[in-house]
Order: C-alpha cells, then structure tokens, then sequence
C-alpha cells in the first residue's frame, strides 16, 4: 500500500460517518442525484466532470449512497415509493441508462424487443407505429433505424425532462419522431391516436401493482400489439407482485406479467418467461442472474383499426 492510498483510506473512514449520516437525512431527490452519478459517469450531460470530482471527493463511500436511498424508498408505503420513484427518475443523472444504445449499437440491437419489432416489420411489410413507455433519450427509436425497420410514425413518452430534451434534440429533423414529458398514465390518457406497437423494455419493473395496473388498464384503446422485455422472479406466475429487489436498481419489482396482460385483454402470442441472460454486459448481483425474464409479444382482443 502506498502513501497515497494510506491517505485515501485516512479520509475515506473520517468521511464515512458524515456522508452515511447525510445520506440517511438528505432529501430523497438529492440523494437520487448523487446515487445516479455511477450510471452517470460518460454520459453527455456534464455530469461525467461532477462524477469524477464526486467520487475523488467521497472516495468509497460515496457507492453507499444507492444502498441508503434503496433501504430508505424500501420503508416507504407503496404510495409514497411510487413519488418518490418518480422523484429518483427525473434526476438528470438517471438518463444515461439509454446511452450504450447511441455509444453501441450492435449489442442493444440483440435485444428481443429489437428484433422482434423487426421481425413483425419484415412480416406485415409496411412502416410501423410504434409507442414507447420509458424512452428515456430516444435509444430504442435509433436501434429501430439501425436495423432498417420503417417507422411511421413514433411516439416515447418519459417522466425525465432531461431525458426527453435530449432525444427532441437527437430527433429534431426527424418529423415522424415525437416525445413526451410525463407520467405514464397520464399521458397516455391524453394522446387520443392508436399504435400498431407498444415498445416496453426494462420499464415496467420499476412500477408497483396498482399503477401497472392502472396504465396496463388504458392500454387496449391505444395499442394493437405489445412487446415487452421484462424482469420477473423464479416461480412467479399467479402470485402478487413484490418488490424484486435484485439490488442493481433503487426499487424494482416482480410482477406476474402474463397475468396482470390477460386480466386487461391482452394474450401472449410469442415467447414468456425465460432465464435471464445479460446482453448488455451490465454488472449484475447474483440474484439477477438467478432471475427470469418476461420477453413477449402480447396481441389485443379486440384490435384497433389503425
Ligand atoms: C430503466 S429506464 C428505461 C430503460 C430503457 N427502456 C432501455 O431500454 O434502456 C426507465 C425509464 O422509465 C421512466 N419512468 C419511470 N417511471 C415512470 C412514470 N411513472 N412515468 C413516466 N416515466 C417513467 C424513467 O424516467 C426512466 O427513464
């Protein structure tokens, strides 16, 4: 060990009461912030500088600060968590959960909503519309050019207004390409137009019961078919939703999909629950990998005429 990790070490454990401490007491949406900054770090939202300084400020502990926001939101009612997880999502720290789709490409392309998507497109052989819940920066849009699929018309909605300024930016010459800041449900209350597909990836884990229900609820009037890429835990199916807990994200939760689809007449058509794998090459806790993924594409009973 040499001197300056010696040093680094002395500062670290004086530091550790403070920050853990102020982690405890901060409001929820600061600590989100800071909690953010490990996805953060290269991103394009000038928060790769503060990341950097951050971290050579707080040392170690300052990766504590995920685990205290995950323990604080866990004591939470569910009402309270579902605000203050919107909260933790319109952190403009969050956002960079959408970047490997601009910085590569080809690995989020393997991805089963991709070509799925593409694989509906080869087959109905004319440009579809396409509606994204939690598009954050507009990924899924640029996978779906990158791989050719023609698209009518697109709409993605995001409660992160960093996040939607970014993607307006990215597709600002792009005049079939539109989003929206706000709440799910929401939103979708207010677009008054039909969608070939719904786009939901990674998304619908971080909603609890009775909101996925709400909005699972409004979604026969607006789309004919949905494709999905969901966590869920081993041995789920016909039970309550719980919290998932697979300590990679503040809060997420494992809901039986295939359920919660069916009770607002929605039935699996291809694909359901198989293990998880990790394309993304995230870090990922065990628990994770032991966990299974709802990848599916669900039809309407009552389809739409577009
Ligand atoms: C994990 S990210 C989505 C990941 C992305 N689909 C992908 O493939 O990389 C979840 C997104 O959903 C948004 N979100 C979460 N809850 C929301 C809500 N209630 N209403 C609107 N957006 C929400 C967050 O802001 C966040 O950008």
């Amino acid at each position: 060990m040499n001197f300056r990790s010696i040093i680094r070490e002395i500062i670290d454990s004086l530091l550790r009461p403070i920050l853990l401490t102020s982690f405890r007491l901060m409001p929820i949406k600061y600590l989100a912030y800071v909690a953010g900054l490990r996805y953060a770090n290269g991103n394009t939202l000038g928060s790769r500088s503060l990341y950097r300084v951050i971290t050579s400020i707080l040392g170690m502990n300052f990766v504590s600060a995920p685990e205290i926001l995950n323990q604080r939101l866990l004591k939470m009612d569910p009402k309270r968590r579902r605000n203050a997880s919107k909260l933790v999502w319109q952190q403009d720290t969050t956002s960079a959960w959408s970047d490997s789709h601009f910085s590569n490409p080809e690995m989020r392309a393997k991805q089963f909503v991709y070509h799925e998507i593409k694989s509906l497109y080869e087959v109905l052989r004319r440009p579809l519309s396409i509606l994204e819940l939690g598009c954050v920066t507009g990924g899924s849009l640029h996978i779906l050019r990158h791989l050719d699929v023609q698209v009518s018309r697109y709409l993605g909605i995001d409660i992160s207004k960093s996040a939607i300024e970014v993607a307006k930016s990215r597709f600002s010459k792009d005049s079939t390409a539109s989003f929206a800041v706000g709440d799910f449900t929401q939103v979708l209350g207010e677009i008054g137009e039909m969608y070939d597909v719904l786009l939901v990836n990674l998304t619908f884990l971080f909603l609890d019961e009775e909101y996925l229900r709400q909005l699972v609820s409004k979604l026969s009037d607006v789309v004919n078919i949905i494709v999905i890429s969901e966590k869920e835990l081993p041995n789920q199916s016909g039970k309550a939703s719980q919290v998932g807990d697979w300590g990679n994200s503040p809060i997420d939760y494992s809901h039986d999909y295939e359920r919660i689809f069916a009770d607002y007449g929605f039935t699996v058509q291809k694909g359901g629950l198989v293990p998880f794998y990790n394309p993304m090459g995230l870090q990922s806790s065990k628990k994770l990998e032991t966990s299974m993924i709802f990848e599916a594409r669900l039809v309407n009973s009552k389809p739409l005429t577009i």
